[in-house]
């Protein structure tokens, strides 16, 4: 008969293996997504609470692309109203997203799948927070699936074609993100 001490352990050493798993599997996904698993920092999400509250962002359907733990997911369904949606293709990053979305109480949608298979014109709003190769290609597919009224945030790195509407500054002046209409 195991006694409970054997049987913790076991659970244990299944909680390691799964856990290290994630972790490696995240790392490789950085690799062939080619792009790192930061979140927006803080100081990107004061200067947004402040610069945003002038578009009436609530009930207005959002994307983040991609959403990792769901950071931007939680920031935009608490501070403006809106009603998320973050495509993430990291298991670890999903899995997180939807513990959060649990503790907290939120209605954030969480699709573990590649972004490229949905179809812009679903959304309102599209945030990006991703390096310059991946924001070429998805400003592509703005192209052709945004309507006239979507809003575009580019955190950080901006489109490539497009003229914002706006860009928010920190409090150093430097620019931040960029607001665009399509
Ligand atoms: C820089 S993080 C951005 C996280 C979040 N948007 C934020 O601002 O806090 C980029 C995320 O994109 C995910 N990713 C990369 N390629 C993807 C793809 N084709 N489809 C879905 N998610 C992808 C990565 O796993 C990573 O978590």
């Amino acid at each position: 008969m195991p006694t409970i001490e054997f049987i913790a352990g076991i659970i244990a050493l299944i909680a390691i293996i799964f856990i290290a798993y994630l972790y490696v599997l995240s790392i490789v996904n950085s690799i062939i997504y080619k792009v790192p698993q930061v979140a927006s920092f803080n100081s990107d999400l004061r200067v947004m609470r402040k610069w945003l509250v002038k578009y009436n962002l609530k009930w207005k359907k959002l994307i983040d692309m991609w959403s990792g733990t769901g950071k931007m997911l939680r920031f935009f369904e608490r501070e403006f109203g809106c009603i998320t949606t973050g495509y993430e293709i990291d298991l670890a990053n999903s899995l997180i997203a939807r513990i959060f979305n649990k503790i907290f109480k939120l209605n954030a949608t969480i699709i573990r799948w590649n972004y490229f298979t949905t179809n812009l014109a679903d959304f309102d709003i599209v945030y990006i927070y991703l390096y310059p190769e991946l924001v070429a290609k998805i400003e592509e597919k703005l192209e052709q699936e945004a309507r006239p009224w979507t809003i575009v945030i580019a955190n950080a790195f901006k489109l490539i074609k497009a003229t914002p509407k706006e860009i928010i500054y920190d409090d150093k002046w430097k620019e931040e993100v960029y607001i665009y209409e399509f």
